[in-house]
């Protein structure tokens, strides 16, 4: 089948699911437990309706914003997931290619499979890091310095793992990350820390064996203190926690419940948005990940209050199914619904999204 016929990312997803090991299918599609929060995403921004405006004149529209790091053509940026050399030999610097190609943002995990080095030099349009705070603060503080050296716009700190969620698909598939694809940032520390192996407990016994549970707003602050660059915190659900992350030094937040793959019972990241942006009120940029499928979506979610989003497994998507191409066209997809819901609702510009654009299903708009 040729991606032409390939017409929304819906289609990617169905195209991409067999031609990968079960495997690797189920821990890119997979949630927590019962896959509540994972629904809950997709649903939640579909009980927001938009109450369009007519006669504004959107023969010509604008849709590139402000991020942290520099101008984006248009508010998707790609979210980090680990390992895309699971979904294509090129991985991350195909990722890189076609995000840079679309005039959009990478964020880099630090579960990748290329160094944050050899992604940067493709990373045209903006490179983020995302990073994971290892116990071991000499390696969390060797990282955050490369992603400074190496020209990252900004560090995205993940926050809702302390441990591993559980992730019943991976148990029952005795899920592994391949031996043969280390985490290359990793690399300088030895192949304890970039080849986890199914005899330390796959993927979760490597999360809750590195990563710090003890995460708390005072190491923020001292991740804050080791860089110039802003550091957003990845995984808020609360206006309290945002506040308090501002007040702790981060630089911005991002809603997000890590694609439904940690806390089941999180709720919708398109119900807590509103509310966490209205907490910041413009302080700080707001993003949002979790469940955008639609061009659409990107609209409800800057018109309640959104500076961009992220997207998570659509990426993974157009990486299987066609590697730098096939990510290239999940995104030119998303950007043209966007442009299209953009004229249909009667902006211009991002700015015309405002919070009376929507409202919930059976609610009257503000
Ligand atoms: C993730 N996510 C994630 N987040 C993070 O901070 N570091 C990481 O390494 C990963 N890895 C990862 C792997 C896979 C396979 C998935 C699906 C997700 C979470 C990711 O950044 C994002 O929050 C969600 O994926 C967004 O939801 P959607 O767009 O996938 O619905
Ligand atoms: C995941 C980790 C890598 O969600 O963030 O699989």
């Amino acid at each position: 089948m040729s991606m032409d016929e390939l017409v929304n990312l819906a289609d990617f997803e169905a195209a991409a699911l067999p031609r990968l090991p079960a495997g690797i299918r189920d821990y890119f599609r997979g949630g927590a437990n019962d896959e509540r929060a994972l629904a809950e995403n997709r649903a939640a921004w579909e009980r927001w309706q938009v109450h369009y405006r007519v006669l504004r004149d959107v023969a010509t529209r604008d849709l590139a914003v402000e991020v942290p790091g520099g101008r984006i053509d248009w508010p998707v940026m790609i979210a980090p997931t680990a390992y895309h050399r699971m979904a294509h030999p090129e991985g991350e610097l195909a990722t890189a290619r076609a995000a840079a190609a679309l005039g959009t943002a990478m964020v880099l995990s630090t579960l990748s499979n290329t160094t944050m080095e050899e992604v940067a030099r493709e990373a045209r349009r903006g490179l983020w890091f995302q990073l994971y705070v290892y116990k071991d603060r000499g390696i969390t503080r060797e990282l955050i310095a490369r992603a400074e050296a190496a020209g990252c716009g900004a560090i995205a700190v993940t926050v809702d793992a302390p441990v591993g969620g559980q992730r019943e698909r991976d148990v029952r598939n005795q899920f592994a990350y391949p031996a043969d694809l280390p985490m290359s940032n990793l690399l300088p520390q030895g192949p304890r820390y970039a080849t986890p192996d199914l005899a330390d407990g796959g993927f979760m016994g490597y999360v809750n064996r590195m990563f710090d549970p003890a995460l708390s707003f005072r190491d923020l602050e001292w991740i804050a203190a080791q860089t110039r660059l802003p550091v957003l915190v990845k995984g808020v659900a609360r206006p309290d926690d945002a506040v308090a992350a501002l007040g702790h030094g981060a630089g911005g937040v991002i809603v997000s419940n890590h694609g439904g793959r940690q806390l089941d019972a999180a709720p919708g990241t398109a119900d807590v948005l509103g509310p966490i942006a209205e907490a910041v009120d413009g302080r700080a940029p707001v993003l949002v990940d979790g469940g955008i499928r639609r061009g659409v979506d990107v609209l409800r979610a800057l018109a309640l209050g959104a500076r961009a989003v992220l997207l998570g497994r659509p990426v993974l998507w157009g990486l299987a199914v066609g590697g730098e191409a096939g990510v290239q066209r999940v995104l030119s997809l998303l950007r043209h619904e966007f442009d299209v819901a953009m004229a249909l609702a009667g902006a211009r510009r991002v700015a015309d999204l405002d919070r009376s654009l929507v409202a919930r299903r059976g609610e009257r708009p503000r």
